[in-house]
């Protein structure tokens, strides 16, 4: 909780970085997992927003996309540095000729960037990765060229905005107890649906399911009709102001069809003044509604053991 709570300081530019020069780039790859690999997704979107035309693969898997090659940029983000996957595209990377900027904490990806000649920005240590999100993100977003003083502005926003928002979170919480919570997000909202999925899984130990629009018309809403397997679910509809006009008529439509099954779904949206405001909001109300959920349910937000089991069992394979 304290972690969440100097979320917004963690998003503070804390020294000048010089911006990557995306101009003469090729295109940008983002690699890394979990509660480091979301960064690659806002980044990705925000980019996307702020007007990138060259090509943006987040890769979340061993395969890097055979279109990178020399001339992309490259961001791999591992808090721990010690992620197989993320070290992974770390070596193929630097096959193929590029050299990736590294955010870390430490671990082998700081070693092995380090003697590669990488540059490599170092995260402050002692955090579970997904509770460092504003510390990857804030320089993550400086090093693509974003205007430290618009990152200052909107993590301001989300300390003013923090009593509402919790109090807002809180009884999102009440509501999802019990419940598999099933986001339905529309393309400006997927980065924050995939953090409130995570975050709920990570935190509070609770199954999420995070469903996009407009792909989710021509198959997920089939699997609603059935009442049984419904009732486990507590559906949430996300949407952005600046969603293109189907997709907001989309989710008119995804509401009125629940109704119609017996269904009322809660429709959040971020708050804010510009896109980087908004889902922040909106990404920032999900950590806080997953660590309420975690208190209801008595689990302990910082651990992992089955994440942890997995790594240990994968790394004497
Ligand atoms: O939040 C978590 O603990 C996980 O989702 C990790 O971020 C994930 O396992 C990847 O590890 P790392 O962030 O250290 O690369």
């Amino acid at each position: 909780m304290e972690a969440l709570e100097r979320f917004w300081e963690q998003l503070l530019p804390r020294e000048e970085l010089r911006p990557l020069p995306l101009e003469g780039s090729a295109g940008v790859v983002f690699c890394g997992m979990g509660g480091s690999g979301v960064v690659g997704s806002l980044c990705a979107r925000l980019l996307e927003e702020k007007g990138f035309e060259k090509p943006l693969f987040v890769v979340k898997d061993y395969r890097l996309p055979p279109a990178v090659r020399k001339g992309y940029a490259a961001l791999c983000v591992s808090y721990s540095g010690n992620t197989e996957e993320t070290l992974h595209n770390f070596r193929q990377l630097l096959e193929r000729g590029i050299k990736p900027v590294c955010l870390t904490s430490g671990g082998k990806l700081a070693e092995e960037a380090k003697e590669a000649g990488c540059e490599v920005h170092l995260l402050p240590g002692g955090y579970q990765p997904r509770f460092a999100l504003g510390f990857m993100l804030s320089k993550a977003l400086l090093l693509l060229g974003f205007d430290g003083e618009r990152l200052k502005k909107a993590a301001h926003f989300l300390k003013e905005s923090l009593p509402r928002l919790k109090e807002k979170a809180q009884k999102v919480a009440e509501r999802l107890y019990g419940y598999a919570p099933l986001l339905v997000a529309t393309p400006l909202t997927a980065a924050a649906a995939e953090r409130w999925k995570a975050q709920i899984n990570e935190n509070a130990k609770s199954p999420a399911y995070a469903v996009f629009l407009p792909e989710a018309h021509h198959n997920e809403v089939m699997g609603w009709v059935n009442p049984h397997l419904r009732e486990a679910f507590s559906f949430l509809l996300f949407e952005d102001s600046q969603d293109h006009p189907r997709n907001l008529k989309r989710v008119d439509v995804t509401e009125a069809l629940l109704k119609d099954l017996g269904v009322s779904p809660l429709r959040l949206k971020g708050e804010g003044e510009d896109y980087l405001q908004r889902l922040l909001y909106l990404l920032h109300l999900g950590d806080w509604v997953s660590v309420f959920l975690a208190e209801a349910y008595r689990y302990d937000p910082e651990t992992v053991p089955l994440i942890k089991g997995i790594k240990e069992r994968l790394s004497n394979a």
